[in-house]
């Protein structure tokens, strides 16, 4: 047996019995007008934060979710998209696929605007998605990728990223860790199925997605998720595990690097109307959307002239790299 069958026993477990609080942060599920999410469904929501993007949703998009737990999220982008099979929802395990079925069928009932076949649920898992190569506008996992040792991961990643159309966007949220996880948990099958062990640093987990070819990933939010005391745990110090709300997109790798937007800017406070760094224009006194690389290039070629903000780790669109 295999920690990825330990994890589909776990997920199995949850499906028949809720078990609320299992990895959600503490904040509410998105409200948005109309929706009515059924409370079994959110007694079911195994996520770490949050995919679905509410302004980034327009033109009903076809998204491909990946673990559909009890169907939260999957019913949220069908709230956007409004059409027959918008929405593909993958998981390989049964009970999880037919809890998530039970619980849409029961927001049919609550929410007159949406349709069981808004969503189709499909077996199948992170490593086969059962769609063609570049058909998908979203592929969203929330919670899940976490869960893989790293090559895993990166092979996950790879899938994700196969079947985006060119421009398509990975939206995950996961579980980060403050310094790397000690190997006596990461080895702990059933804590890893359950968010807690799995986690990479942000830098290992930025450089996975980076690896496999999305030269765009901008960070919506972090926030803490989960502290991994001494005692429990049988660590030295405690463990800050953070939870990440990312956005990856399939285009090209710049030469000079991937552009990770985390919410810094740049302000030109120089005496001249306008300052000029690679293409890059900066209006006096006017901040101005940058990437990391970018952030790193201003602050060792023109300190003087140049202030950077530090990331605010809630980076929404716009700027260039
Ligand atoms: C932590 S839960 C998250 C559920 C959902 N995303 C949410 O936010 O509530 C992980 C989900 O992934 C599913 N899962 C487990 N192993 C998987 C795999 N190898 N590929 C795809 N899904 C998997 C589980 O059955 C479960 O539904």
């Amino acid at each position: 047996m295999t920690y990825l069958d330990t994890a589909a026993q776990f997920y199995s477990e949850v499906a028949q019995t809720p078990e609320a609080g299992l990895c959600c942060v503490q904040s509410t599920p998105m409200h948005l007008p109309g929706l009515n999410i059924p409370l079994k469904m959110q007694q079911m929501n195994y996520g770490c934060g949050t995919t679905v993007h509410a302004n980034e949703l327009t033109n009903q998009p076809t998204v491909l979710y990946v673990g559909v737990g009890g169907g939260l999220e999957a019913l949220q982008f069908a709230y956007f998209s409004r059409r027959a099979g918008a929405v593909i929802a993958v998981d390989p395990v049964a009970s999880m696929r037919e809890a998530a079925k039970e619980n849409l069928e029961v927001a049919a009932k609550d929410n007159p605007w949406f349709d069981t076949s808004f969503v189709e649920i499909r077996e199948g898992d992170a490593f086969n998605l059962p769609v063609a190569d570049s058909s998908v506008d979203i592929v969203a996992q929330n919670c899940l990728f976490n869960i893989f040792e790293p090559e895993d991961l990166t092979r996950a990643l790879k899938e994700a990223y196969r079947v985006l159309k060119p421009g398509g966007r990975l939206q995950m949220s996961d579980p980060i860790a403050t310094r790397p996880i000690p190997e006596h948990l990461q080895k702990d099958e059933r804590l890893r199925a359950m968010c807690l062990s799995g986690a990479l640093t942000y830098e290992e987990y930025i450089q996975r997605i980076i690896n496999v070819g999305f030269g765009q990933i901008e960070i919506r939010a972090r926030r803490p998720y989960r502290l991994l005391d001494t005692t429990t745990y049988n660590l030295e110090k405690d463990l800050l595990l953070e939870s990440l709300d990312s956005v990856a997109f399939k285009v090209e790798v710049p030469e000079d690097g991937a552009c990770v937007f985390t919410g810094k800017t740049a302000i030109y406070n120089g005496s001249d109307a306008f300052y000029d760094h690679n293409g890059q224009v900066l209006q006096r006194g006017i901040p101005a959307a940058i990437c990391d690389k970018t952030a790193e290039q201003l602050a060792h070629k023109s300190p003087e002239n140049v202030i950077v903000t530090d990331s605010t780790w809630n980076y929404d669109g716009g700027g260039c790299c």
